[in-house]
């Protein structure tokens, strides 16, 4: 059967981060596990050009928007690269065949009555291109993002997406595994039974130009959601190869996340029912990666992470083996360095590196290299086998079912358990004993060696690459115990997977005073901004800090751990308007990351925070 795999496409705006490196490898993964198991499969990734925020950052640099998308390009490009992702299709929504196709859809479904103008009023989220309604907003701003809205009038065009809305709901209900997981499918029936509101899919052109022109009014602009959504039939061939597009579209399957369910399973659905275009098969939905402390990460709070950064220092192999293992498929996920090195070095370089080494190396040293025959049984061999075969036949269905996490701990597992088969069967005692018996102990290992390399090359495909020269580059790939050929040669397994050093924690920063003057270059360095508290909490097992999150304006929130529990309440400090060292370097304390420092005056036992007229703005540098 064909199958189709998509990672959302990417926004333009800044530099590839974690995330869309996660979502990457997730859906290649998938793919080549699919292929693995036989299938003839495309994977399709990309990028999102229009729209009010590219627009906005390319106006900021004072460049065409077409020619500042195509100096960012490299950077998404060379990030799947370094990710090992083995994409088909590099989508981008300023080709010339997709915006025909946006448009001759558009067209389609204005002639069918289902677009039509009216006037529109509502808050639009720039940072999600999102339209919502008063009620929608949390607290007056952003439900998704919790940022500023920015209200929005004007004469639009609308899809009437309630036409369809029971429709759709019935396909959901008789559909259940359509969206991964299960209770991202009840989010979107809650959506649906709240009722759907008409969808504003064009920008008047004199307000934001950067679009795919509305084709029966030249005024507007196609709403960015619903130019980028097509982008996943226009890239196997949607009116241009009917062939292609029918054969791969039936197994489409969309990997998104979770911030984007609104868009993927509500809005596509309807738009694919209007266009008269089948369902693709399946919404998989998987949650966000963390900074440290579960916090969010964003370039304002200076915890983002730099995938290029860890690939080039610890690899891509291990890379994407941490993000698939650590983050359970559907759920959040904190990255952490720490969590980083521990799976390196307890899973690859233990368990894995380990098993390589010992079933090869005693086969070089004892048999000249030559697979043994496994001529002979120990009381364990047996159950072994068995218990390695139970575990190899599901996986194929788990990889099927979306169970990624359970698929690789099954993995994990049957590289466990083939070292304690080693452990319990001793072959480094029984080449002295029987050495028939030795032989038949490193077949199997061998043959564990060989088909756990295999289910885990999807993972791990560089690395696989090099696993490939112990079998001098020819690896059965029957995924059945006992395939591999006794009497072919096989090499020492080199150390693959060293363990990492883990590095010195940063010594705790030591306040240095110092009674020398400074120069006025020294102090430029400093920066101190006006900021406002708008969180504060003790720190458990503290009775020094303070948790605050402080307000430095234009959606800049930081995180700041204070040193004064002792001297503040935290509802006393809430709303206070302060100064805050704002260019420190990120410090960790009790396991918080600070970012950030509020300024005080201590005098004797007492210290105040140094506060500020509110009618300051805030986020102002301090001159
Ligand atoms: N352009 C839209 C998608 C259009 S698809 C027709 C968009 N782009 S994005 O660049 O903001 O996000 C791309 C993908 O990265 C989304 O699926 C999003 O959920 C995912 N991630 C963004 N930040 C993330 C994390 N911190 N963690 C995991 N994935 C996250 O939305």
């Amino acid at each position: 059967m064909k199958k189709y795999f998509t990672t959302a496409i990417s926004y333009v705006n800044g530099k590839p981060h974690l995330g869309h490196a996660y979502e990457a490898i997730l859906t290649d993964v998938f793919t080549r596990y699919n292929k693995l198991f036989g299938h003839d499969c495309l994977m399709l990734t990309g990028v999102d050009e229009h729209g009010q925020k590219v627009y906005d950052v390319a106006v900021e640099k004072n460049m065409d928007p077409l020619a500042y998308c195509d100096s960012l390009i490299p950077d998404f490009t060379n990030l799947l690269k370094a990710s090992d992702v083995d994409y088909d299709v590099f989508f981008r929504t300023t080709d010339e065949s997709h915006m025909k196709n946006v448009q001759s859809i558009l067209q389609k479904l204005y002639d069918k009555g289902d677009i039509y103008k009216d006037y529109y009023e509502g808050n639009y989220c720039t940072p999600c291109e999102t339209f919502y309604t008063e009620k929608d907003l949390n607290d007056g701003k952003c439900p998704e993002c919790g940022r500023e809205t920015t209200i929005i009038k004007e004469e639009n065009y609308f899809f009437n997406m309630a036409k369809y809305a029971d429709q759709y709901e019935e396909f959901l209900n008789a559909n259940d595994d359509f969206i991964y997981p299960k209770f991202r499918k009840n989010e979107t029936l809650g959506i649906l039974k709240k009722g759907l509101r008409p969808l504003c899919i064009s920008r008047k052109k004199e307000k934001m130009p950067w679009g795919i022109e509305i084709p029966f009014d030249k005024d507007f602009v196609t709403y960015v959601w619903f130019d980028a959504l097509i982008n996943y039939i226009d890239g196997i061939g949607y009116l241009t190869d009917d062939e292609k597009f029918n054969s791969y579209w039936s197994g489409a399957v969309h990997n998104i996340g979770k911030d984007i369910l609104l868009h993927h399973c509500v809005y596509w659905p309807t738009m694919l029912m209007a266009m008269e275009v089948p369902l693709p098969k399946k919404i998989v939905i998987h949650g966000f990666w963390m900074g440290e402390g579960g916090k969010k990460m964003s370039k304002s709070l200076g915890n983002v992470i730099d995938p290029i950064g860890l690939i080039e220092k610890y690899g891509s192999s291990s890379f994407r083996f941490y993000v698939l293992r650590e983050m359970s498929l559907g759920h959040d996920g904190v990255f952490t360095k720490e969590f980083f090195i521990n799976r390196h070095n307890n899973e690859l370089a233990n368990d894995f590196g380990n098993l390589l080494n010992r079933a090869t190396h005693m086969v070089v040293k004892n048999f000249d290299g030559i697979i043994p025959e496994p001529s002979k049984k120990t009381e364990h061999c047996d159950a072994f086998i068995s218990e390695f075969n139970t575990l190899l036949s599901g996986i194929e269905q788990k990889i099927y079912d979306y169970e990624l996490n359970k698929a690789l701990d099954d993995i994990m597992k049957m590289i466990r358990s083939t070292n304690k088969y080693m452990e319990d069967t001793a072959p480094w005692k029984l080449i002295k004993e029987d050495k028939e018996l030795c032989g038949a102990v490193l077949y199997n290992a061998l043959e564990s060696v060989r088909i756990t390399s295999i289910l885990l090359s999807p993972v791990i495909p560089k690395k696989f690459e090099e696993i490939k020269d112990i079998f001098n580059g020819e690896i059965p790939g029957d995924l059945e115990f006992g395939k591999l050929v006794p009497g072919k040669k096989i090499n020492k397994a080199v150390s693959l997977f060293p363990k990492i050093e883990k590095e010195k924690e940063p010594e705790k920063v030591k306040e240095v005073v110092q009674d020398n003057l400074i120069g006025i270059e020294d102090f430029g360095k400093v920066e101190i901004k006006t900021g406002k508290i708008i969180k504060a909490e003790s720190v458990e097992d503290s009775n020094r800090l303070l948790l605050t999150e402080v307000d430095l304006g234009n959606g800049d929130v930081r995180q700041i751990v204070a040193g004064i529990a002792k001297f503040y309440q935290p509802e006393d400090i809430l709303n206070k308007h302060i100064l805050v060292a704002s260019n420190l370097k990120p410090a960790i304390i009790m396991g918080i990351e600070s970012q950030g420092m509020l300024l005080s005056v201590k005098k004797g036992k007492k210290l105040r925070l140094v506060e500020i007229d509110s009618e300051l703005p805030l986020g102002k540098k301090l001159v």
